[in-house]
């Protein structure tokens, strides 16, 4: 199935803040409706900062049944959740602390957990536990996946030239890049997850992607190949929030 991303482009990461926050709201109510819970994948770098911050507060906090919201990560750096570095702890910090969302609902990867293979296949084995698969061949579908950017095409933590990007069974990875910043083993949500996804959103902000991004959007050359962001695709929705005004 081919598919037309919809690209949005802000002047600030104020507007495109707002309009991601504005988008996870709908997106919300459309799953509660027609399904009855709302499974949400949080990203991670400092992009969707303002977007958690905003989700914490009216008018969008109260727009969001929390008791049927089900929080997850798409990658996460190995450090404790209390480490600047992660992921989990920002989101903790901008959103999490503020919202009635129950503690049972919120599934953040073992970031402190050694080796991160262990925690990778720990995470694994906590979404087939939440999404009741128990074939090898199974695979989640989450309602709504946030994403970002890095400069180097990378998304979550799928980076350019990893052996994570071929994944085709396993849920989750270990990654250990060492062009990755900061510069510590990740965990990671793999394609097949990935593009299972009904929606995708992602949240592109600050400076030094906009040729990463212009090449991906114009699907010219080999931006499949380069970046492993240009290989998402979701079963329903990509679009693509960016302050490159
Ligand atoms: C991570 C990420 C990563 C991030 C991009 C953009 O944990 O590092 O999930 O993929 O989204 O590197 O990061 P910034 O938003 O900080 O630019």
């Amino acid at each position: 199935m081919s598919m037309i991303p919809e690209v949005r482009r802000h002047s600030n990461v104020e507007s495109l803040s707002l309009a991601a926050a504005a988008l996870v709201v709908e997106l919300a109510e459309v799953s509660l409706r027609t399904r009855g819970r709302f499974t949400l994948v949080l990203s991670g770098g400092t992009s969707p900062r303002m977007l958690y911050e905003l989700l914490a507060q009216p008018p969008f906090a109260e727009r969001m049944p929390w008791s049927r919201i089900y929080l997850f990560w798409g990658d996460e750096r190995c450090v404790p959740p209390d480490h600047p570095h992660s992921n989990f702890g920002l989101a903790r910090q901008a959103l999490l602390s503020k919202v009635p969302v129950p503690a049972v609902n919120v599934y953040p990867m073992p970031g402190a957990m050694a080796p991160p293979e262990a925690a990778a296949a720990q995470y694994e084995e906590s979404l087939r536990a939440f999404f009741q698969a128990k074939e090898a061949r199974q695979f989640p579908v989450f309602d709504l996946l946030l994403l970002g950017l890095g400069k180097d095409g990378h998304t979550a933590s799928l980076f350019p030239g990893d052996a994570a990007l071929d994944e085709e069974l396993r849920w989750t990875r270990a990654v250990r890049v060492t062009s990755a910043s900061p510069p510590v083993p990740r965990i990671t949500l793999t394609f097949p997850v990935i593009n299972r996804a009904r929606t995708v959103l992602f949240l592109v902000s600050g400076a030094g992607k906009k040729k990463v991004l212009d090449e991906i959007l114009s699907a010219a050359g080999k931006a499949w190949l380069r970046y492993p962001a240009a290989r998402v695709r979701p079963s329903e929705r990509l679009l693509w929030l960016t302050d490159e005004g």
